[in-house]
């Protein structure tokens, strides 16, 4: 049920989105403004008939919509005006410290050269640190339908960049596209010294979860619904503390859940796992961070305690210094009062 003072306190909470592909931000606006700025066919006469193509029943059909609607980005700027507006719209949820996925197989394997979406997006997040305060960490994603020696050259392409990219993760298809493909990027991924992350669980079975655990290392679950299928593994990610990436409207419009009502993230509070409410694809699946919070609250009728619980996480579960985490944290349970 709606419930005003909710809002309000989702509204003012400080939070961190830890789950967030920069593409999947692209609005319909900018994808025809940007179409238009660079001479790019698209398939659309309008921003509605966009939103109207964006009818999913799975993962695969959002995928192909997506890499298309990708095509536009094409220069540095590009790169730059997408962050800055998703930055823009983050600070308006009061969101302090953002993890966001960029995806630069996506654009590479168009022409686009990997330090020309390197540099804009990096551009745009240093002036959201400066001016709007928000902290950020930038994670490279492998797309895991490309092959294991595709990743391989992307993370020679990324090396020189380390400090500027701080993680890699893993996205795209899931079902057949096992963590295992990737033991050995996601080896020399950490030998490089960045954080490792991977979407498991979304479409795929609770064996892949447990891969992206024993051989990928991983510091975080994206996703990770279907963990709840295997009690086993329930008590592992509750032992370990690990940090699961939900995004409950990408969920629903992805007919990985049959309505919000069915989201785990209630489920995942009450079994003690690190639950964090993410926006993952917002252009796409139809909302922002707190819409993606208001939206769980009202259907699984979540209390203060459970929504500063769930902030509390985004922050705990992030790759920020202790010490900051530490100050988000206190910062935030002044402002849950
Ligand atoms: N790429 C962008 N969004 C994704 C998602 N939800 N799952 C897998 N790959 C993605
Ligand atoms: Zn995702």
């Amino acid at each position: 049920m709606p419930n005003p003072a909710r809002d309000a306190l989702i509204a003012r909470l400080p939070k961190a989105e830890l789950h967030l592909h920069i593409e999947g931000s692209l609005e319909p606006e900018m994808l025809f403004a940007l179409a238009e700025r660079n001479g790019v066919a698209i398939p659309f006469a309008s921003a509605q008939e966009v939103r109207a193509a964006y009818a999913f029943s799975n993962l695969q059909d959002f995928l192909d919509i997506y890499y298309q609607g990708m095509g536009v980005l094409q220069t540095e700027q590009d790169f730059y005006d997408l962050t800055w507006a998703y930055l823009e719209r983050a600070a308006a949820d009061n969101v302090r410290h953002v993890e966001i996925f960029f995806d630069p197989q996506g654009h590479t394997e168009r022409g686009v050269a990997f330090e020309t979406v390197l540099d804009g997006i990096e551009r745009a997040l240093k002036d959201g640190e400066a001016q709007l305060g928000i902290s950020y960490r930038l994670i490279m994603c492998f797309l895991r339908h490309l092959s294991e020696d595709e990743a391989l050259s992307t993370l020679s392409e990324a090396a020189p960049h380390v400090g500027r990219i701080h993680g890699v993760g893993l996205d795209s298809s899931e079902v057949g596209h096992p963590p295992r493909k990737f033991e050995r990027v996601f080896a020399k991924a950490r030998e490089l010294g960045l954080h490792v992350t991977a979407h498991a669980g979304e479409e795929g079975p609770p064996a892949y979860v447990h891969e992206a655990l024993d051989l990928l290392k991983v510091e975080r679950i994206d996703h990770g619904n279907r963990a709840l299928e295997d009690p086993a593994l329930i008590a592992r990610l509750a032992d370990e503390g690990m940090t699961l990436t939900v995004c409950p409207l990408s969920n629903l419009r992805l007919c990985v859940i049959d309505a919000i009502g069915a989201s785990p993230v209630k489920r995942m509070l009450d079994l003690g796992l690190k639950v964090t409410v993410n926006a993952d694809d917002p252009a796409y699946f139809g909302g922002y961070v707190n819409d993606n919070f208001r939206a769980v609250a009202d259907a699984l009728d979540l209390t203060h305690a459970e929504i500063v619980t769930l902030a509390e996480n985004s922050f705990a579960g992030s790759f920020l210094a202790p010490a900051d985490k530490a100050r988000h944290i206190a910062a935030l349970r002044e402002v849950a009062e």
